[in-house]
């Protein structure tokens, strides 16, 4: 089953808290980010920490393999069930990642995060790729770069819901589809350019979706969250 995971992309630690307060009845994960974890990060893992909710580090680490595995060292703690890299820092440090993961939890003696790659920002348009040097489209940048993740032994990928179909057959359903870039139907895309509903990703097969603004910035954050979450189950019943 798809999973909800809403960011905590707001500006304090108290604003953060009272987001986890309100949502985690719902059972939703929730995403500490650059937002929260360059702005208040100890007050907000000490607090996702105590109430025991499972989290997605999305620290979007990206140096040498040394550097990497330093910090996700440091960033292994209980509750935290993924940690994000980004796949072009290449298979060694992709590798370092994994290894760190798993030596820190052993010696923590706690479940190990698993370790997600992000692909192509969800940010980034088709139109983008050749001024970065990528060749192909979104689909054959996303294919390529998971394959790197795969034999790095990446627990899976963050990609669009739109790669997601072809990634789940060339891969196999194990390896794990996390998307950002959830948009609701008539919400505002914002700086996001590859988005889908809510509807859409779980029916691509998503096992993960990251939800921020379309909550954060609703009226009611709750009954927004209840919606998506109904949405994320009626498209379930019919995958
Ligand atoms: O507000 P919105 O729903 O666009 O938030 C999406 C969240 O997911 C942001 O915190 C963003 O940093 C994160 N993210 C993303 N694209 C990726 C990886 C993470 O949008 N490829």
């Amino acid at each position: 089953m798809s999973r909800l995971i809403v960011a905590l992309d707001v500006a304090t630690a108290d604003e953060a808290a009272e987001v986890v307060d309100r949502l985690a009845p719902l059972g939703v994960w929730f995403k500490i980010g650059y937002e929260a974890l360059f702005g208040y990060g100890d007050a907000i893992r000490a607090k996702v920490e105590a109430l025991g909710v499972n989290v997605f580090l999305d620290a979007k680490l990206h140096d040498i393999p040394r550097t990497v595995e330093v910090a996700v060292r440091a960033l292994v703690r209980p509750g935290i069930r993924i940690i994000s890299v980004h796949a072009l820092g290449g298979n060694d440090m992709l590798q370092s990642a994994v290894i760190a993961a798993t030596e820190r939890a052993r010696e923590l003696e706690i479940a190990p995060p698993e370790i997600f790659a992000v692909t192509l920002l969800t940010s980034i348009a088709p139109e983008d790729l050749r001024e970065l040097g990528l060749l192909g489209g979104p689909g054959e940048n996303v294919m390529r770069l998971a394959a790197l993740a795969r034999d790095a032994r990446c627990a899976g990928v963050i990609c669009s819901a739109n790669e997601v179909r072809d990634l789940k057959a060339f891969f196999g359903s194990s390896f794990a589809a996390l998307c950002p870039g959830i948009r609701p139907a008539g919400t505002a895309a914002g700086d996001q350019k590859r988005v889908a509903t809510p509807r859409d990703a779980v029916e691509a097969g998503a096992d993960y979706l990251v939800v921020g603004r379309p909550i954060l910035e609703a009226a009611d954050p709750l009954a927004a969250t209840r919606e998506i979450l109904a949405e994320m189950e009626g498209a379930a019943r019919v995958r």
